[in-house]
């Protein structure tokens, strides 16, 4: 007798848990840059921008008195209100993010902080693009031991605040967003079923940030070489993140025998539509069932993936599988499976 994928996906011990994501909020900022501004500011075309990467317009948070914990501050509230969660009960908050309001304190302090999480602990996770991805999964873990109930992954990044506005190769891609997803324990068989994820210093000269860490210190010297500004090798970068988001969803999909007619979406980091398309052409996965919203936000680097489940919520319901997958500087890459819980 052939089972349909769910019943043998959700076949678990009724003890065992697992961590469902029980609700998804996002914030984008209100001031939009479109292609035509920045056809004002470097040389550039709305057409090679559209062409080249999907992107029409990303959001930027203008005020220079907001960081990224004003955000991820507001999207954790939206999320807090959306699911009737009080503060006091979030027991771990994580947050994503390559642009943390200070180096220390963290920013998922300032977070708890500012929305009165009195009885949590939290902390911030790097891993660039792949920040959300490593993150959620690592706050699932936190559920899966039974150690905790409540915990909340924040993806937020300023991206702004790292981008040379004189630099046609990178200042048309990013934008600035949060995400948060709230993470609680299910028995049902809903919430994290697999990840798998990967690291490979390899692609460090490619996209990297060369000033202000121990590295190199701030100096005259260093503001004066613009090292504090995001560097992207673009090319390599483009066709490392085709093969490892291809390399990563094939892998979730193998060692759980699915296939791609068994998933409900699949949710990629928002870097490049045509990464997108090159990954879900190798897939086999027709482009209705991938998540893309680049169009909007650019590249939010940990905000891409919670701000498109914020979109796509009311298309999915329980029992469907969706893969998030990323990839990032570093390099950072991976996937994940989830059974949708509401
Ligand atoms: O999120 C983390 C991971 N990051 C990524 O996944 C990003 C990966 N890389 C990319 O998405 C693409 O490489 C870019 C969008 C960054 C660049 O696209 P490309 O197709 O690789 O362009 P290119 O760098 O090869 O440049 C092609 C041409 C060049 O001119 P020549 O040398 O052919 O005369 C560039 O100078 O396009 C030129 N160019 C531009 N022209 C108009 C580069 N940037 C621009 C621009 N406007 N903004």
């Amino acid at each position: 007798i052939e089972l349909p994928t769910f019943v043998i996906l959700n076949f678990c011990p009724m003890s065992q848990i697992r961590a469902a994501i029980k609700g998804v909020y996002g914030y984008v900022p209100a001031d939009v840059l479109s292609n035509k501004d920045l056809e004002t500011m470097v040389d550039t075309n709305d057409e090679w921008i559209k062409a080249r990467t999907g992107i029409e317009e990303r959001h930027i948070l203008k005020d220079p008195e907001k960081a990224t914990s004003f955000m991820a501050t507001q999207a954790v509230q939206g999320l807090l209100a959306k699911t009737g969660l009080s503060p006091l009960d979030i027991d771990l908050l994580i947050c994503a993010s390559v642009t943390p309001d200070y180096f220390f304190p963290d920013t998922g302090t300032l977070i708890c902080y500012n929305i009165g999480a009195k009885n949590a602990f939290a902390y911030d996770i790097q891993a660039a693009c792949s920040g959300f991805l490593f993150s959620a999964t690592t706050g699932a873990k936190f559920i899966e031991s039974g150690a905790y109930k409540n915990v909340v992954v924040v993806g937020a990044d300023k991206m702004s605040s790292i981008v040379d506005y004189t630099d046609r190769a990178t200042c048309i891609l990013f934008g600035d967003a949060a995400g948060a997803i709230l993470l609680q324990p299910n028995t049902e068989g809903f919430g994290l079923r697999d990840s798998w994820m990967r690291v490979d210093g390899v692609g460090a000269e490619f996209l990297y940030m060369k000033g202000g860490g121990s590295r190199n210190p701030a100096t005259h010297e260093t503001i004066d070489n613009k090292w504090h500004y995001i560097f992207q090798d673009g090319k390599p970068v483009f066709k490392a993140a085709v093969k490892g988001m291809s390399e990563a969803v094939n892998e979730i999909l193998k060692r759980n025998n699915l296939s791609p007619d068994d998933i409900r979406f699949v949710v990629p980091h928002q870097a490049n539509l045509r990464i997108i398309q090159a990954v879900a052409d190798y897939l086999k996965f027709p482009m209705e069932r991938v998540m893309v919203n680049i169009q909007k936000y650019g590249n939010t680097t940990s905000g891409t993936i919670p701000l498109c489940l914020w979109e796509w919520e009311n298309q999915l319901k329980p029992g469907d599988h969706v893969i998030l997958t990323s990839f990032g500087g570093g390099y950072t890459w991976g996937a994940s499976l989830w059974t949708w819980a509401y």
